[in-house]
């Protein structure tokens, strides 16, 4: 993706950056929602439960890196290989957003392979596309994968994440216009990231 940030403010990134999304995020990963259904659907889970700004930023923003690789079904064997959406996407997102932004994105992946491993009857919850990328992905966690996991800072959030996540894949959903998260994005965002 690219976002010229040269001579533009936070409001105009923002604008930007959401357009972006909603051209992008016409394509499916799921079965059963487009993925900008999928990032407002996770946004406004994180908003229903009183998370702060930088959770609801990283729902909104926790599978942009599927955007950012292009990955949807419109390639035929795009479950058949994983390139890591959830490290490009933070990658991406780093240069703007801070570590509470970023490492709940960053470890939405590991989420759900600790989840899976701690939890009975997890893996059998999740979708389609999720089980079968779950191995690809690293399948269950060893003990040291786990702690490594569980030492990082941000973890519950990225549990947190994860549920929402989980959950945001509902049909015909009345949704919250994007540009209603707007202001979350506005107080998370590195200010001297942009010309403002
Ligand atoms: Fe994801
Ligand atoms: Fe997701």
């Amino acid at each position: 993706m690219r976002i010229d940030t040269e001579n533009i403010n936070i409001n105009q990134f923002t604008n930007k950056l959401f357009n972006w999304m909603k051209g992008q995020g016409k394509t499916k990963y799921d079965e059963s929602v487009t993925q900008l259904e999928h990032s407002i659907q996770t946004a406004m889970l994180a908003k229903k439960f009183n998370a702060k700004s930088s959770l609801i930023v990283a729902s909104l923003l926790h599978d942009i890196g599927h955007l950012i690789l292009n990955e949807n079904e419109s390639k035929i064997d795009f479950l058949n290989y994983d390139l890591n959406h959830e490290m490009v996407g933070a990658k991406w997102l780093e240069k703007k957003f801070p570590k509470s932004v970023t490492e709940p994105i960053k470890l939405h992946v590991p989420a759900k392979r600790y989840l899976c491993t701690i939890k009975k009857n997890y893996y059998e919850k999740l979708s389609f596309s999720s089980k079968k990328s779950f191995n690809l992905q690293g399948g269950i966690m060893n003990a040291e994968e786990k702690n490594e996991f569980i030492n990082n800072k941000y973890y519950k959030d990225a549990l947190k994440l994860r549920t929402w996540d989980e959950k945001a894949k509902r049909k015909n959903m009345i949704l919250t216009p994007i540009n209603d998260f707007k202001k979350d994005i506005l107080r998370v965002i590195k200010k001297e990231s942009i010309n403002d």
